[in-house]
């Protein structure tokens, strides 16, 4: 298996050499800054012995590189300054992904599409749309790293260890974003049976609020420990076929009664990329939620097109 990473900035690198760690597959990363892919791929390759990696790890700037992969993960992009919302980098990062997207299409018709560009939910729309490819096969990398932010600040709330907590999160990565305290369980409890609405509305703040918290605290980029684990975790669950429930930014035909829009919500993601959306009993708060987001997003959508043409 070959798998391409372009934009091998802190998230694409680190995710390329998480799934060089993991053995998956030959990985290439591709950046066009000279010099930089091909570098940090030095750089990986020379701890293959301490790490027990048996792949090659390759860089370059020319993406016709990524030719004959399997999955293509696309992290390239501006990020976050301190201040900025995710919805400021759309114009820039849509300018960006158009040529990385015409390429993927025309070197690599038959990968699987994951997109790690922010802002996720648009820029995987974007990629759907200039690809052409099946919405199956283009799948956005967001709300499984907000879930994973929830489980560690539950965890520290409730004293309880991570691994024992399954925590949802559904709708746009951004200021969207739908923690979901109901279907949240901790050791197999729901965490509005354990928490007061104001702790939990406290730790939803806090979820929404970490990737900007942690921008702030850089000073400059965002943060990248945890999205390149999310990114890799969604990687490793189309290699290995792995038929798990990831909540990834998917193309929506119905679903939650949603149209022509990528946004977050739970899928089974497998080797041929998300099977099958799942569709949770939502209250109606909830789904007023969910359908807020989905507007919001929509109005960017718009603004969106004229990177079509
Ligand atoms: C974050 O939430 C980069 O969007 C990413 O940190």
């Amino acid at each position: 298996m070959k798998i391409s990473v372009i934009g091998a900035g802190n998230v694409g690198s680190l995710t390329g050499l998480r799934l060089a760690q993991e053995n998956l597959a030959e990985v290439v990363l591709i950046d066009v800054a000279k010099g930089i892919a091909q570098g940090k791929a030095f750089d990986m390759e020379d701890a293959r012995s301490l790490l027990n990696i048996n792949y090659s790890i390759q860089g370059a700037e020319d993406i016709q590189n990524i030719k004959g992969s399997d999955i293509i993960v696309v992290t390239a992009g501006l990020a976050r300054k301190p201040g900025m919302t995710r919805e400021e980098l759309l114009a820039k990062n849509a300018q960006i992904l158009k040529d990385i997207c015409l390429n993927i299409k025309k070197i690599t018709p038959e990968a699987i599409v994951i997109v790690v560009t922010n802002p996720v939910d648009l820029m995987t729309y974007f990629a759907l749309k200039v690809t052409g490819f099946s919405p199956r096969k283009v799948i956005g990398m967001g709300v499984t790293l907000d879930a994973s932010r929830f489980a560690n600040l539950i965890s520290k709330e409730l004293d309880v260890p991570v691994t024992e907590i399954e925590a949802f999160v559904i709708a746009s990565h951004g200021e969207g974003m739908l923690p979901l305290a109901r279907f949240t369980k901790v050791r197999g409890k729901p965490l509005d049976t354990l928490l007061n609405k104001e702790k939990i509305s406290g730790l939803i703040k806090k979820t929404v609020g970490r990737g900007a918290e942690i921008v702030a605290l850089f000073g400059t980029g965002s943060a990248y420990f945890a999205p390149s684990a999310a990114a890799f975790d969604l990687v490793k669950a189309v290699a290995k076929n792995e038929s798990r429930s990831l909540g990834v930014a998917a193309y929506c035909v119905g679903e939650y009664g949603l149209k022509d829009i990528c946004i977050g919500v739970p899928a089974l993601i497998g080797r041929r990329g998300i099977e099958k959306i799942i569709e949770l009993d939502l209250n109606r708060e909830e789904s007023e939620f969910l359908n807020n987001s989905a507007e919001a997003i929509r109005k960017n959508i718009d603004s969106l097109k004229s990177f079509f043409a």
